[in-house]
């Protein structure tokens, strides 16, 4: 609990200002993130890759969801019902215009997942870090039998085939769209509307597994692509790709080789799934970051406003530019007010936590 603001309102009224780069009021900083910074980072989170787990780790981060997505949320004014797991939904919901396309788009999820990770822990009893998936060590031909999708081992499986789903209409469709019906979150009930609207939408998760998808995009030349790149723009622009097929990069790849909930562009992150691909999204930035610590810890470029405005609103309110170290970042009633630079080296400052590999 530490780490909430407590001065909800005024921080509410700031929902657009997050990403311009303003001067907010200082916020509590994360007591976790504060102790980590004093011991210097001795005990780094190891987040491992799902399949390294034992299974009694992988049962421990099923009960840290259930948890969080059991306690009342703190924007329940917002959408009655809302949880704490999906306090992450509604802010990804109300963010996503601005942190996709955008040079932060890397650093904001950074700094989203180790603010999920620290509740699990500090709410929820988890002593594990969050793990995250490499989907390059799938075959596509055998994704639907991956571990990942394993209801005993895993996060269960697909949905229900609905003939009519709706895809991104350059997509090829994935092989279901209904409910999901086995595994850990079988009987999750999501409350939070999923088009851009805010309202009560009680549904189930979905899935819509997508090996066509993961045959062209999430294999490991796709990865080798992202490393082999000069500077941080290129590494982020083509890890982010675009918003079309043909240029969806390994972001929306990920997204979409699990489909249904997941393939929801405001609120994708209502699905578990989410949070192991977008680990592995920010490890393929740490690995990359690895291969030249000394330029790359401070290596930030990329617009503030998206490079696509697909996402929908007017960006009048931003300022043209490039993000540098200094651009702010915000979390609203979750967590404060940070800097670009303040998650650019995962074993340091605020941040303590390193990739298997
Ligand atoms: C898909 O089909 C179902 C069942 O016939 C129907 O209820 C639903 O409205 C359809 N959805 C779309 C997007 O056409
Ligand atoms: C989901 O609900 C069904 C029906 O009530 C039940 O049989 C099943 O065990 C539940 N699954 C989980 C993972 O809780
Ligand atoms: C979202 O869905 C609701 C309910 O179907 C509808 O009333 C609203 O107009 C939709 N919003 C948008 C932006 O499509
Ligand atoms: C942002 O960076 C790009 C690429 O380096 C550069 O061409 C552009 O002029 C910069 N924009 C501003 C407003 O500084």
């Amino acid at each position: 609990m530490s780490f909430r603001i407590p001065s909800v309102s005024a921080c509410s009224k700031l929902l657009l200002a997050f990403s311009i780069g303003l001067s907010l009021v200082s916020a509590h900083p994360m007591a976790q993130a504060e102790d980590d910074a004093a011991r210097g980072c001795k005990h780094p989170r190891i987040r491992k890759e799902w399949r390294q787990m034992s299974q009694r780790e992988r049962a421990d981060y099923h009960a840290a969801l259930n948890c969080l997505h059991s306690i009342p949320g703190l924007y329940q004014d917002k959408v009655p019902g809302l949880s704490s797991y999906e306090d992450y939904v509604y802010l990804h919901k109300s963010h996503t215009p601005y942190v996709h396309l955008v040079g932060h788009f890397l650093p904001w999820h950074r700094y989203f997942l180790w603010t999920f990770e620290t509740q699990l822990r500090d709410e929820c009893g988890y002593k594990g870090a969050q793990p995250y998936w490499d989907y390059t060590l799938d075959e596509a031909v055998n994704l639907h039998s991956s571990p990942i999708f394993s209801p005993t081992a895993g996060f269960g499986g697909d949905g229900d085939y609905v003939a009519n789903q709706t895809t991104p209409p350059d997509l090829p469709r994935g092989t279901g769209g209904g409910c999901i019906h086995d595994g850990p979150y079988a009987n999750w009930t999501i409350h939070i509307s999923r088009n851009t609207t805010l309202f009560r939408e009680d549904r189930c998760l979905q899935r819509s597994i997508n090996p066509d998808v993961a045959a062209y995009w999430t294999t490991p030349q796709r990865q080798a692509d992202i490393l082999a790149q000069p500077d941080y723009g290129w590494m982020s622009k083509v890890l982010e790709g675009g918003p079309s097929w043909e240029t969806l990069g390994i972001h929306g790849a990920g997204h979409f080789i699990v489909g249904g909930t997941d393939g929801e562009v405001f609120t994708s992150n209502a699905e578990p799934l989410f949070y192991l691909h977008h680990a592995n999204l920010d490890r393929i930035w740490w690995k990359w970051q690895q291969d030249e610590p000394s330029v790359r810890y401070s290596d930030i470029s990329g617009p503030i406003r998206p490079w696509s405005n697909v996402l929908g609103p007017v960006y009048e309110g931003l300022p043209y530019g490039n993000v540098t170290l200094d651009f702010e970042m915000y979390l609203e009633r979750v967590a404060g007010t940070i800097k670009v630079r303040d998650v650019m080296n995962t074993m340091a400052g605020m941040l303590c936590y390193e990739y298997t590999d």
